[in-house]
């Protein structure tokens, strides 16, 4: 009998769900060249001289089953949050079945980049408050920056909570996004900061912005007004996300005007699905009149906990609706995200080796994928 943690080639175990640490998923690596290429008696002969017992060879087959190289099994288990993304995640990734019951795909790490820019605006938007927009603008974008992209976060909300997330306070500026819409001749550098995050850079907001939307309302060609800002910074990023604020008025028609798509996060609860028509007809809308090269690009499930009936329903009836559209990438529960907030960082560096990080690093290369195979 194994004890919690101890099995015999470091996959962790805990409760059902089977995860490799990094340093065993290394030990694994060397041992499974051999093992995939010989028969059995010659594995254990090879297992044998670099000294790892061979009788263990077998139960690590039972588990892994010659997905050695998934690099979303190269973390430490949050034991709690693994749980709550599959109660079997040793059969899920056996079958390679992902949580949304369609088989998952495999999404290449990135290559790195010699030349940056022009810049794909992505705008993460759902009118309903509290689904997750600020927590995946934050680590989708500090996930793209790890793996070499140029990011711009764009906070516009007038509640900075994008800013607050990434330690800065709203309070305390001067010149925020506010001042680039309003003001002519206002350069973005001027109101530009640099995040700890290496390649991540942000336009911050405060409760400033809220006059932005009365006051744009007399403004020619007002919904344009954020494009207008946003182009002359097209240049120097790859990405450029937008974190728009909970509600379908003139500054969120303003990102969808400036975006090349969007990703709609879903909170897996029973309301999930309400309001999600007048967001996609106002998607169409902005489309029509105004930015036909707008589309969507996913729907994200967030908060998601595969422990709950309802929580595996929810997503079932999303999948349904939304079919190739919804992310094989789901983001689970965790206490975590709340705690980044607080510490005001990523997760990708506030707990780089959790599973939220790993979800998020497997979100942006799942948007890298979409975006390549255009
Ligand atoms: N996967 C998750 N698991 C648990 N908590 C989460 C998760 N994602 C976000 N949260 C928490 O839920 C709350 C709302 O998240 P967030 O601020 O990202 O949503 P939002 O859509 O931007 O909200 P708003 O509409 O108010 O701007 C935050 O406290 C956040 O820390
Ligand atoms: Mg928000």
């Amino acid at each position: 009998m194994l004890a919690q943690g101890q099995s015999p080639v470091g996959l962790q175990t805990v409760g059902s769900v089977a995860v490799h640490t990094f340093a065993a998923h290394q030990n694994i690596q060397s041992m499974t060249t051999a093992h995939q290429s010989m028969d059995g008696q010659h594995v254990n002969a090879m297992a044998g001289d670099r000294g790892v017992d061979p009788t263990r060879l077998a139960d690590y087959e039972e588990v892994a089953d010659g997905h050695f190289y998934d690099p979303d099994a190269e973390y430490e288990p949050d034991p709690e949050y693994a749980a709550t993304l599959a109660p079997d995640a040793a059969r899920q990734r056996r079958e390679r079945i992902g949580p949304t019951g369609r088989p998952l795909p495999y999404f290449p790490i990135p290559g790195p980049l010699t030349d940056h820019g022009p810049a794909k605006i992505i705008a993460m938007c759902n009118q309903k408050g509290g689904v997750g927009k600020t927590t995946s603008t934050i680590n989708l974008g500090a996930a793209l920056a790890e793996y070499g992209r140029r990011v711009l976060l764009v906070d516009f909300d007038p509640q900075g909570a994008l800013s607050v997330g990434l330690g800065v306070n709203p309070m305390e500026l001067d010149l925020t996004v506010y001042n680039l819409l309003m003001e002519r001749g206002m350069s973005a550098d001027e109101v530009l900061l640099k995040t700890a995050v290496p390649n991540m850079d942000l336009l911050p907001s405060n409760i400033d912005l809220s006059a932005a939307e009365v006051q744009l309302v007399s403004e020619v060609a007002r919904e344009s007004t954020l494009q207008r800002a946003l182009k002359p910074l097209m240049a120097d990023y790859d990405y450029i996300v937008i974190d728009c604020q909970p509600s379908l008025g003139l500054l969120t028609v303003n990102a969808l005007t400036a975006a090349h798509k969007v990703i709609v996060p879903l909170e897996c609860e029973f309301f999930a699905l309400r309001g999600v028509a007048l967001l996609t007809e106002t998607i169409e809308k902005v489309q029509e009149r105004l930015n036909p090269e707008l589309e969507l690009d996913g729907i994200l499930a967030t908060m998601y906990d595969s422990r709950t009936v309802h929580s595996r329903e929810v997503l079932a009836r999303v999948v349904e609706a939304f079919d190739d559209h919804v992310y094989h990438t789901v983001i689970g529960r965790t206490v975590r995200f709340p705690e980044t907030t607080v510490a005001g960082e990523p997760i990708t560096t506030y707990a780089s080796n959790s599973v939220g990080a790993a979800a998020y690093r497997q979100l942006a290369r799942e948007v890298l994928a979409r975006c390549h195979a255009e």
